[in-house]
């Protein structure tokens, strides 16, 4: 594998705890996107402590591992690298208790030396959060420690205030990283790129220009392994307050004064302070049909596995323009879009029938999927005698650049950020704590859920949410293939 230029990645060797080290999120992504990192050469040096519920010893572990890379590693494993990766995993079962985890990290340290750094990585749900964080503190392992959190943080405002008082009674707020993978995606920090590094759009974005905003992330994906877990969870904890919320923090705040860390939470959670609370009116609430027959899910199962609704920021720059967010399980297709809709002309002198606005309105769409795209459609003549009008677009792929194949998968990319202590692209407790509050109304009252057949777009009331606009999805036109002859 390529090798990295040194000073890319943290100072110091790290010491990596994982909780949560054979559940599904380390299968799939974090165990990759470690060995990524360390083959590739961006730690110095590192040891990998993995703990989990499972009483397996190291060379189990190990060979669990290996087993995970072949799945979900897409790029070839040399047997060198991948040898000198299982070398540096160890392995803790919880019931060996905290001095058997203190006793592996003294182990781990002192075969990398006195400056290793210690991250923390607490993949688990919500309700063993906190156990893991007790016993990181009775274990002694605060000191010269990161932590990083999965989401959700908590399952309300109540819970999510007594977890960030709890965690904070072992580390101090600056250890902590509440990761949003999503916000570690390419394209998802393109948005700031395009919004604050060009004229041309700034001016526009605003209520004066824009219409509507949707946010839209359909998934084909069921729930494989993981359905006791979202059975307790649901889409709008899932996916809404969690990764919808904060691409809307990006789509929506103000300028940063500067593209530090305390600047760009601050403007995001001004955008959350300023949210109205979500009207459960405005909800559409879906249930895929046949989820009640999975394993570990109750038959009576009110758990949403589909979510659309509508929101809005109360400040100067969005008051009253409509948010249209919506996620779901099972669904047609597998997207991640940000469209933006512009309002129409005022008035319109082309003659009847020549079809401007019979396409819907103008609209800047980005694509957040790994490679990111974005698209600016917009009316033009079609060529030809009369005045007939045509929805036209400009498009931009990353692919096309060359350079899409150094992104960084997003948990590769946010792991090295709290390696290297940055908490640019991570969640603070007020901003959390603000979005469960904007929330209580709809937790608290939820409409009904709705069947939706699998393969469909939801329910059909999200047709009604939306009226007088339509979802964008699915597509009238498909991107264009730049290698499709004629495109
Ligand atoms: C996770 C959710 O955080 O994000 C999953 O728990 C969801 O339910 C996933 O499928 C989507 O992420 P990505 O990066 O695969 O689009």
């Amino acid at each position: 594998m390529a090798k990295v230029p040194p000073g890319v990645g943290p100072r110091f060797p790290q010491v990596v705890v994982l909780f949560g080290a054979t559940g599904d999120l380390a299968k799939r992504k974090l165990l990759p996107g470690l060995y990524h990192l360390c083959a590739a050469g961006f730690l110095p040096d590192y040891r990998i402590i993995g703990v989990s519920l499972d009483d397996i010893d190291t060379a189990a572990f190990s060979a669990r591992t290996r087993e995970a890379l072949a799945q979900h590693f897409n790029r070839p494993i040399a047997d060198d690298d991948w040898a000198a990766f299982a070398e540096r995993l160890a392995y803790v079962p919880l019931s060996a208790g905290a001095a058997a985890l203190a006793a592996a990290a003294a182990r781990a340290e002192a075969s990398i030396g006195q400056d290793s750094q210690r991250l923390h990585y607490l993949s688990v749900p919500p309700s063993a959060a906190l156990s893991a964080v007790r016993t990181l503190g009775e274990a002694g392992l605060m000191a010269n420690a990161r932590i990083v959190m999965e989401k959700p943080f908590g399952t309300d405002l109540a819970s999510a205030v007594k977890l960030n008082r709890a965690v904070h009674e072992v580390f101090a707020e600056e250890q902590i990283f509440r990761i949003d993978h999503f916000l570690g995606k390419e394209p998802a920090q393109n948005i700031l790129a395009f919004r604050f590094a060009n004229g041309l759009f700034e001016p526009i974005w605003n209520r004066n220009f824009i219409d509507h905003v949707q946010i839209d992330v359909p998934e084909t994906l069921g729930l494989g392994q993981r359905s006791a877990f979202y059975e307790q969870t649901g889409a709008y904890r899932d996916m809404v307050v969690t990764h919808l919320f904060q691409i809307l923090g990006f789509m929506a705040m103000e300028p940063p004064t500067s593209l530090e860390p305390q600047p760009i939470s601050e403007e995001k959670n001004k955008v959350f302070r300023s949210m109205l609370p979500i009207e459960p009116g405005d909800v559409v609430r879906g249930q895929y049909n046949g989820y009640r027959d999975e394993p570990g899910v109750d038959p009576q199962s009110e758990t949403e596995t589909f979510i659309a609704l509508k929101c809005f920021i109360d400040n100067w720059r969005w008051a009253g323009v409509p948010f249209f967010l919506r996620t779901g399980k099972r669904m047609a297709e597998g997207q991640r879009i940000i469209s933006i809709a512009f309002r129409e002309p005022p008035k319109s002198m082309f003659p009847p029938g020549s079809g401007v606005g019979a396409q819907g309105p103008d609209h800047l769409t980005f694509d957040l999927a790994d490679a990111s795209k974005m698209s600016l459609s917009f009316y033009g003549k079609r060529p030809g005698p009369g005045m007939r009008l045509d929805k036209l677009s400009l498009q931009f792929a990353m692919r096309d650049t060359g350079l899409a194949g150094e992104v960084l998968e997003a948990y590769e990319r946010l792991i090295l950020d709290a390696m290297r202590g940055d908490h640019t692209l991570f969640c603070t407790a007020e901003g959390i704590e603000q979005l469960w509050q904007v929330s209580t109304k709809l937790l608290e009252s939820p409409p009904p859920v709705r069947l939706y057949e699998p393969g469909s777009w939801g329910p059909k009331s999200v047709h009604q949410l939306i009226a007088p606009h339509a979802w964008r999805l699915p597509f009238e036109r498909a991107w264009r293939n730049p290698n499709q002859s004629g495109a």
